[in-house]
């Protein structure tokens, strides 16, 4: 087969802001730069981290700097997070900042005319530099419109079926473009996956239909390792009605701006199960937690503000125990602060434009009224490709990884607003690194056979006599995900999943789709497949194995930490015959400086 073929030193795939950041990096590192997106250019899950980027930028409390926001970012992931991701993002994130407002991004400010921070889970200062309740689409807004002018080719609407090697080193991708469903090569010295999430591997999800794996599950086949995938962020507050709109997320920036969870008894439920490490930091009383809120540096913070984790675990619990909301949730109320705030509408309304309009409109709730139903949602996936925490590179020479499909840095659960600071901090080291390997090894050979193969593999569910709907296996698989490696998990039910997940494969080497390749969304859906099961199982292999309960991966069965498991990561590979091979990998030991700037901020 003849297929066209594009030519460059460093392949970004994956739009989102680690996706642009590197390109922009990479491409100030003089190489030819190509970015692929799935969608179009724009359309980022990015924009789904609504309440800020977290930076020590110490602008509305001077107590904060780089050793708290490491310390905060460390104990939120429960301290398996690699030590070394944790300290340079919490040195670096304030310049990313900085740089973003210098490339236009237009920050809400202090009354001084600083870069405002606002409050968020887990976070000890208010740290969270935010543009209302849009700033992952601020930053996303700028990162384009700094990367077009940098001279890089955007190839949208391109999906990449599978990653190109020459020996053990990587060579490009192979893909197709959705429009008219051609097959492309992009060959390439190096390839940075920034294709974030995971989450349409669940039923309810903040991610949209792009959010398939597609960066873990390639580096996988690939023979990339992948780490601590048990690791999965449900956010505590989705909309949860109608059901049209299950899953969209609700900003913690609600909370942040003092927003409330009560259950159907109006109690305010967060109070009654504080974890210990939060104890005195945490308010004793609504007037006391709304002074937090509003920057009294002397106060401590309302109980919503927790970690996710522990927040969706406790909404969980008060729905199980028959007191949530109508639609099976709690209520989210910031109209309460209408009792201490003149023109607290107005407020409401240019703190959290999104959200208002998007309950009005969605939902037909005025939310500077009334109170808000929400649920948690599938958001964020701790766990991925283990990478070099310097230059994000894995195991696969060549291939690099940034942002959500890069592990390491968030531990066992991630901290709200550390997601974009994230994309930032190593979307930067990414290009940097890239373009620095790309200069250093010539383009590798192409060898073609690779590409047919993936062809060949792609165009099956087109053969006759094939029954298996796509669409079906998708929605069963999202069903199991859902029910039996959810928030709170048991090993009779991961094993169960793992079964499903078998069982569900070999229907979809059956999967049939019918009419051609141009915009053919259940031929998308059945190569999606792919992906979705491969993460799939390495979600419930790594959860099975991780006998105990820390952050994002709560277990019934062994409800408490488990010291040993303190020390190690979950590693899959795929071995030589195919399969999943899970290993546990010890921690690199913390070096005694940063293990003081822990102890110091305890
Ligand atoms: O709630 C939010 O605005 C989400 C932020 C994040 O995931 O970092």
């Amino acid at each position: 087969m003849e297929y066209e073929t594009h030519d460059y030193d460093v392949l970004v795939v994956g739009a989102g802001g680690a996706g642009l950041r590197a390109a922009i990096e990479a491409s100030a590192g003089g190489v030819k730069v190509g970015l692929l997106c799935k969608s179009l250019l724009g359309k980022a899950h990015t924009v789904m981290a609504e309440g800020g980027i977290a930076a020590a930028l110490a602008n509305v409390d001077d107590r904060d700097n780089w050793k708290v926001h490491f310390s905060d970012t460390m104990r939120g992931g429960q301290y398996v997070n690699n030590w070394r991701m944790a300290e340079l993002h919490a040195k670096e994130a304030p310049d990313r900042v900085r740089e973003l407002e210098a490339w236009g991004a237009v920050f809400d400010r202090t009354t001084d005319g600083r870069i405002l921070q606002r409050n968020f889970g887990g976070h000890r200062y208010p740290r969270l530099a935010h543009v209302g309740d849009r700033t992952g689409l601020e930053m996303i807004r700028t990162l384009q419109d700094h990367g077009v002018h940098r001279g890089m080719d955007v190839h949208m609407e391109f999906t990449v079926v599978s990653l190109l090697k020459d020996g053990g080193r990587i060579a490009g991708v192979f893909g197709y473009e959705r429009e008219r469903g051609r097959f492309k090569v992009f060959r390439a010295s190096a390839v940075i996956l920034a294709t974030g999430g995971l989450g349409r591997a669940y039923r309810i999800t903040s991610n949209s239909w792009e959010g398939t794996g597609d960066g873990h599950s390639l580096a996988y086949h690939s023979g990339a390792e992948l780490i601590d995938m048990e690791f999965i962020q449900f956010h505590p507050t989705g909309m949860i009605w109608p059901p049209s709109v299950q899953g969209i997320l609700v900003t913690e920036g609600v909370r942040g701006e003092g927003g409330i969870l009560v259950n159907k008894e109006g109690r305010r439920f967060m109070f009654d199960d504080i974890p210990e490490p939060y104890r005195n930091q945490t308010a004793d009383n609504e007037d006391e937690g709304w002074r937090y809120t509003q920057g009294d540096k002397s106060a401590r913070r309302p109980p919503e503000l927790l970690t996710r984790d522990h927040v969706a675990r406790c909404i969980n619990r008060e729905v199980r125990e028959g007191r949530g909301s109508p639609h099976g949730g709690v209520f989210l109320d910031i109209a309460w602060i209408r009792k201490r705030m003149q023109n607290s509408e107005e407020h409401i309304r240019r703190k959290l434009p999104s959200m208002y309009h998007q309950f009005k409109q969605l939902a037909d709730i005025d939310i500077t009224k009334e109170a808000m139903e929400v649920g948690p949602t599938t958001h964020y996936v701790m766990g991925g490709v283990r990478v070099d925490a310097d230059s994000q590179m894995s195991n696969v020479p060549g291939l690099f990884a940034a942002g959500e499909c890069a592990a390491g840095i968030n531990g066992a659960n991630r901290l709200g607003g550390n997601s974009l600071s994230d994309l930032l901090v190593f979307g930067k080291r990414a290009g940097e690194y890239a373009a620095q390997y790309a200069r250093e090894h010539p383009r590798p050979a192409f060898d073609l056979a690779q590409a047919d193969e993936a062809a060949h593999l792609a165009v099956q569910p087109f053969e006759p006599g094939r029954s298996e709907n796509p669409y079906t296996i998708q929605h069963e698989l999202q069903g199991a995900m859902q029910e039996l490696v959810g928030i709170v998990r048991q090993e009779n039910e991961m094993v169960t999943a793992l079964e499903v997940v078998e069982k569900l494969s070999t229907r979809a080497a059956t999967a049939a789709v019918h009419g051609h390749r141009e915009y053919n969304p259940g031929w998308h859906t059945a190569l999606d497949l792919r992906h979705l099961l491969t993460v799939s199982e390495a979600i419930a292999r790594c959860a099975i194995e991780r006998r105990e309960s820390r952050g994002g991966h709560f277990r019934e069965d062994y409800p408490e930490k488990v010291s040993e498991f303190g020390k190690v990561n979950m590693v899959v590979r795929k071995t030589a015959t195919g399969s999943m091979e899970l290993q546990r990998v010890p921690l690199a030991e913390m070096p005694p400086e940063l293990k003081q700037v822990i102890e110091e901020n305890k």
